[in-house]
């Protein structure tokens, strides 16, 4: 047993039990609710997203049709897992679209999905820039969308004003720093992949403030699971902001002499940015 259950969590033992028939219908876990330990890690990630997801939408009205954007979804397991918890458990409208520019994995997850009789899902093979709908998005996220995806997501949150963006990123390929007064603690691969988490979610916690997003990030599930484990929670609110984010921006990027792969699209749109 990885995790312990208790009553605070949103996902309960009860329902926490339920999930096991989806787990098993993604094979992520035989009929007696075994895994190996790789799957295992993975139920537990999506698991604690999808807490994250609840707490925010948990008190919200449930007249309307909720819509969310999975962005360099992959094999969708988290957006099965939600789609399923939505749908079977708390009785809610809703569709996902799921974008990821593997056609082969989409249309794979298109067939499990037909078996499923999951029908409020919808699977896009293209780039996450390419994406566009004509309705009220209300979530977007990522999981461990490599490289640029992630600043993808945020964009895509940030163009269509969704009120909540939540991102895991993964792999930071796009960025590099190269900081001479730190060189002794970079040389160490974990410090040095840490490092560029800090400075490169940091970037895009300021951007994401400009447009009145208010962010947290915090390790939303423990590293036991993954050393990925850094989420960026942004809501589009109103709130009193403790800095000049465009000076702390100016600042941090030329300590570090980067900047993220948003601001390129953010000054695409709006030259002189
Ligand atoms: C490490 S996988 C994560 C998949 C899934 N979210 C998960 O947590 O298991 C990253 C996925 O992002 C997709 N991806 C990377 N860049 C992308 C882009 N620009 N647009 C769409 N998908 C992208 C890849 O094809 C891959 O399936």
């Amino acid at each position: 047993m990885l995790r312990e259950y208790n009553t605070k969590m949103l996902i309960d033992k009860n329902t926490r039990e339920e999930l096991n028939r989806l787990f098993y219908l993604l094979k992520l876990q035989d009929r007696f609710a075994n895994s190996s330990l790789d799957k295992q890690v993975k139920i537990e990630q999506i698991i604690a997203y999808l807490e994250i997801v609840h707490a925010e939408l948990r008190n919200t009205s449930r007249k309307r049709k909720l819509v969310f954007v999975d962005c360099g979804a992959g094999n969708c397991y988290l957006s099965f897992l939600i789609y399923y918890f939505y749908h079977k458990i708390e009785s809610r409208e809703l569709e996902i679209h799921c974008v990821d520019i593997n056609e082969k994995l989409m249309q794979a997850n298109q067939k499990l999905a037909q078996e499923m009789n999951f029908r409020d899902i919808y699977f896009h093979a293209m780039d996450i820039t390419e994406f566009s709908i004509a309705k009220k998005i209300d979530m977007v996220y990522s999981l461990h969308a490599c490289d640029t995806a992630t600043d993808k997501t945020m964009y895509l949150g940030i163009k269509n004003n969704v009120k909540i963006i939540l991102s895991v990123s993964c792999c930071q390929h796009s960025i590099s720093i190269q900081p001479q007064l730190l060189k002794s603690m970079v040389r160490y691969k974990s410090f040095r992949d840490k490092l560029l988490m800090f400075v490169a979610d940091s970037l895009r916690a300021l951007l994401l403030e400009r447009h009145n997003y208010k962010v947290d990030i915090f390790d939303f599930v423990s590293s036991r699971y993954t050393e990925k484990n850094t989420m960026v929670r942004a809501i589009k609110t109103e709130f009193r902001k403790q800095i000049d984010e465009r000076e702390e921006y100016r600042k941090l990027s030329r300590e570090f002499n980067t900047k993220p792969y948003l601001e390129k699209l953010l000054l695409e749109e709006e030259p002189g940015y």
